[in-house]
């Protein structure tokens, strides 16, 4: 039976990717457009940032709840031989945490940043965290680590 945590953590994605999109987005037209920094700009960071932080939450509660310790206890040697323990332990950990700490220092910077160059520092922190994350998720097509692209709750 799949954990409420997996659903929520699998549905959560979504809030990931939209408000890390449009974040994105928001950088791309702010510099193109040279618009200057705005409501709605901080707000998409905010979000982004807020579905980042319950996703870190409900994946350490995964990593420390599931098989994954045991795994790690038996030895990282067989862990990193098992291209399927490896990238949850290992990869997708590791990538999803940096990514975390790089919207936490995003925020931090555009807000520190003079005008000019706030839309710059939105597409540096959150341009590299939103490809970090994208290239993170155990997509269906990653035939080794696939999992659904929606689960819901039974
Ligand atoms: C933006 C951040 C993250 C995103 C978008 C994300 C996304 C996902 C997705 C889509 C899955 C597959 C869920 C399913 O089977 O349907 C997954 C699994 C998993 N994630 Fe994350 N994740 C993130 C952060 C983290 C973090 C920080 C950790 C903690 C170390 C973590 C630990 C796990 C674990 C252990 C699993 C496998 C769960 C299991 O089947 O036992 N995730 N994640």
């Amino acid at each position: 039976m799949q954990s409420t945590q997996l659903v929520l953590h699998s549905l959560l994605r979504w809030g990931v990717l939209i408000f890390g999109l449009w974040a994105v987005i928001n950088a791309i037209t702010g510099i193109l457009h040279k618009r200057s920094y705005s409501a709605n700009d901080n707000r998409s960071s905010l979000f982004f940032m807020i579905f980042c932080d319950i996703q870190l939450i409900f994946g350490l509660i995964l990593f420390f709840t599931g098989p994954w310790l045991e795994k790690i206890t038996n030895g990282m040697g067989e862990v990193m031989k098992n291209a399927y323990d490896r990238f949850f332990v290992v990869e997708h950990a590791f990538m999803m945490i940096l990514a975390w700490v790089l919207v936490h220092l995003g925020r931090p910077a555009v807000k520190k940043a003079t005008a000019e160059t706030k839309h710059k520092k939105m597409l540096l922190f959150f341009g590299i965290a939103f490809i970090l994350i994208i290239i993170s998720i155990p997509w269906p097509i990653r035939s080794e680590v696939a999992r659904p692209m929606m689960r819901w709750f039974n």
